[in-house]
């Protein structure tokens, strides 16, 4: 089964390649350099001429902050991108699985966000990643938008890798404690689109429409540090004798993020019969793999 992955180069393109390949299937992994998805007319060819039975837009403009001061960029590669996927995918019959973001939703709702609640973005990035799964909606029927949060790996910057970086660095760590989340391992992640993606080869009756899939439980950005840093010192020395909790309001960022941002996947469970993987395990997974290369 031939699967095209945009963005190959990122986090979860990059674990989808290499966890695909493994698993037998027939991927063609296009990075930002050979597939622009900005680029309506090659976007269409490289469809076109895929031969693939899915396609998986792993590619997004993922700078957060940076995107406050880049809303061109930003919706290029967040809606326009996927637009043009879309529409290329349209023409050619083939389903869209597509990435999104637990930062559509503005944190105000206690509990869990469900895939029917109103999004309400904070933030540029937000908004332009609403804007790409709208223009997804609005252009082909058989898609899957994927939302997630907090993804980290072994590969790219994130924010367990920074946390490790800083503990080797720094004496003192600060960290915000007040937004709480769902850290997602790229890895997982790359495992459950693989799923969909058997299911879809399988011509089973797919519910196409919007998911949510992230790691089991709920933490912190302080939780995740200090998790990520108890399992990091048995690998590594580390400097970092204090992981400080502080507020929101004491780590001023250009970029206003949503204070609860948890979703829940239980759609996804009862439709896919895919089941959450425990953060904790999974961060486990990926401190070892990380400090065994
Ligand atoms: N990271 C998170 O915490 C998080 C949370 C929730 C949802 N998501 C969503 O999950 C998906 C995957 O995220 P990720 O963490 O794997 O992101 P990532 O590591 O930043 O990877 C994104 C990739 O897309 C590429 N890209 C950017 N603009 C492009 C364009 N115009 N054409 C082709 N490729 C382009 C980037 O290339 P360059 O490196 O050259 O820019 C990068 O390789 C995204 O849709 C993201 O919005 C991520």
């Amino acid at each position: 089964m031939r699967i095209m992955v945009t963005g190959a180069h990122g986090q979860v393109g990059w674990e989808l390649s290499k966890r695909g390949k493994r698993k037998g299937f027939d991927i063609l992994g296009l990075d930002r350099a050979t597939l622009d998805i900005t680029d309506q007319s090659v976007v269409k060819r490289r469809v076109e001429k895929s031969e693939a039975v899915l396609v998986v837009n792993g590619a997004a403009y993922t700078a957060v902050d940076q995107a406050e001061s880049e809303p061109e960029l930003a919706f290029a590669a967040n809606r326009d991108g996927p637009a043009n996927l879309a529409s290329a995918c349209a023409e050619a019959g083939i389903p869209l699985i597509h990435l999104s973001t637990d930062f559509v939703f503005d944190g105000e709702k206690k509990g869990p966000y469900l895939e029917s609640d109103q999004v309400s973005p904070l933030n540029v990035y937000g908004k332009s990643k609403a804007a790409g799964e709208t223009a997804v909606r609005e252009r082909l029927a058989e898609h899957i938008i994927l939302r997630t949060s907090w993804v980290y790996s072994e590969r790219g910057g994130n924010f367990v890798k920074s946390m490790i970086r800083l503990g080797r660095e720094r004496d003192v760590i600060r960290v915000v404690a007040d937004q709480y989340g769902c850290p997602t391992y790229a890895a997982d992640l790359a495992d459950t689109i693989l799923i969909i993606a058997v299911q879809i080869q399988d011509n089973r009756e797919i519910a196409w429409g919007t998911y949510h899939y992230c790691g089991k439980g709920v933490a912190s950005w302080h939780g995740l540090a200090l998790e990520t840093l108890s399992l990091a010192k048995q690998y590594t020395s580390l400097k970092v004798k204090t992981i400080e909790a502080i507020g929101t309001a004491d780590y001023p960022t250009p970029a206003k993020r949503p204070l609860n941002s948890v979703l829940d996947c239980s759609l996804m469970e009862k439709t896919f019969d895919i089941h959450q993987k425990p953060w904790q395990q999974s961060l486990a997974r990926m401190i070892k793999r990380m400090f065994s290369v």
